[in-house]
């Protein structure tokens, strides 16, 4: 009895899908058909399935040519379950052509030609496009352009800058279709904006286009004035739109576990929050309050907003600029300290102190998919790791349009008092010195 394996995500089923499991099966006795999981098509950054898992199985079960279906987990699974299952065929489209020659070692291989003109990215392509619009001073886009091909129903149109050869420069560099002056007939065109102006316009344009019914994205902290904050989530709800910072860390799946772990005492009682951040290795805006703002964010996320005191530390150069600051936030039972090298280096590191151990986050924590925990007891250190592609930004994307979709308008990932606490927070750091 021959047996064959082929896999695939199989979202939106179609034509090409049908055809390849039919001539699967006609190439042996016995057809297994791996289906990739939710999480390994998150962790290989695709990151734009519709179908669930459930669904992607049924509709290749109603083919009747698969005589067992299995799940994907992992990269690297093809090896084992080719041992496990005792495979004699591996089948995949012609997509893939070379790449999986090093299985011939376990079995054969056989790419077969796709189905011409038919493929879930297209399917999902003809769904509803939200138009992205960037309002900027330079010609750079944070990784916005390259970030939200990554997210399905995602497409960046144009760009807005008060400087007119900017926003040509920008346009063509990131091969946009327009770019323009005129911020309101900018705003026409685009469901989603992109703020990333400088701080001192930042929140006139937030809420210029929350008026017009535009979804937006700012640049961290929107504004210095709590009070303004307030009033511009408040208007965002009463317009039924999205207003979220770009603050990426809290929509990473390793940085929601190791708050989920903390908060559920892996490390018994949390005596301290150290949060580390060069300022040059701190990619995307760089600036001071925005660097500051990621560790907050952590510090809020860890420990909540109920903080009882901050306090600043600086050392200048001669010319009178911050050279390094330490930050240090107190609660009720709980020490933050935030050290950032503001032109030194300082090793970027973020680490929770508890009565029962110690979480460590290495390098850019604010940016990662590892961490890893020393727990009183346990011989060897725990270590977590999640496939973790680009800079967090279509993380951010993927739940905007979630979003938008379900006409939720507050983040859960950063709620607004949150976001609000962090403001506020900020504020203060920013008068010392
Ligand atoms: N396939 C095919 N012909 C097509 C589309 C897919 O033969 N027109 C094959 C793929 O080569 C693969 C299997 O069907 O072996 C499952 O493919 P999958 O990646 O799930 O489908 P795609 O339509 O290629 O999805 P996407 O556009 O998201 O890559």
């Amino acid at each position: 009895m021959k047996r064959v394996i082929t896999y695939g995500t199989f979202d939106l089923f179609h034509q090409g899908h049908y055809n390849i499991l039919k001539r699967a099966r006609e190439l042996g006795d016995y057809l297994i058909v791996g289906v990739t999981s939710e999480s390994y098509d998150i962790e290989r950054g695709k990151l734009n399935v519709k179908d669930s898992l459930l669904k992607r199985i049924e509709n290749v079960r109603k083919t009747g040519f698969a005589d067992e279906i299995i799940i994907e987990e992992y990269q690297g699974q093809k090896v084992s379950d080719i041992i496990k299952y005792n495979i004699d065929l591996l089948v995949l489209g012609s997509d893939w052509k070379g790449k999986f020659d090093y299985l011939k070692n376990y079995c054969e291989v056989v790419y077969l030609e796709r189905t011409k003109n038919i493929s879930s990215t297209k399917l999902r392509s003809e769904g509803k496009i939200y138009r992205i619009g960037i309002v900027t001073d330079d010609t750079e886009d944070n990784e916005m352009v390259q970030e939200s091909k990554f997210v399905s129903g995602l497409h960046v149109e144009s760009v807005y800058s008060e400087d007119i050869s900017v926003a040509e420069e920008f346009c063509d560099k990131y091969e946009l279709d327009s770019y323009g002056t005129d911020y309101r007939r900018f705003l026409e065109g685009l469901e989603i904006v992109y703020i990333k102006a400088g701080i001192k316009k930042r929140a006139e344009y937030i809420r210029y286009a929350l008026q017009h019914g535009r979804h937006v994205v700012s640049d961290t902290p929107m504004t210095l004035d709590t009070g303004e904050q307030k009033a511009l989530f408040q208007l965002a709800k009463e317009q039924g739109v999205v207003l979220v910072e770009k603050l990426t860390l809290v929509y990473l799946r390793a940085f929601n576990q190791l708050v989920w772990l903390t908060h559920n005492e892996l490390v018994g009682d949390v005596v301290a929050v150290k949060c580390a951040v060069s300022q040059d290795d701190f990619q995307g805006g760089k600036s001071f309050n925005e660097t500051v703002s990621q560790a907050l964010c952590a510090c809020i996320k860890l420990l909540g907003k109920d903080y009882l005191d901050v306090n600043t530390n600086a050392v200048r150069g001669s010319d009178g600029g911050f050279v390094y600051d330490v930050i240090t936030v107190k609660y009720p039972k709980t020490l933050a300290t935030i050290e950032i090298g503001t032109t030194v280096d300082v090793e970027n590191e973020l680490v929770i102190i508890g009565s029962k151990g110690r979480i460590t986050v290495p390098n850019d924590w604010w940016n990662t998919g590892y961490f890893e925990a020393k727990v009183e007891g346990q011989e060897f250190l725990k270590r977590y790791s999640f496939n973790f592609e680009g800079n967090g930004l279509r993380y951010l994307l993927q739940e905007l349009t979630i979003m938008i979709r379900d006409k939720r308008t507050e983040c859960t990932r950063l709620f607004y008092e949150e976001s609000e606490t962090l403001a506020e927070l900020l504020k203060i750091i920013d008068q010392r010195g």
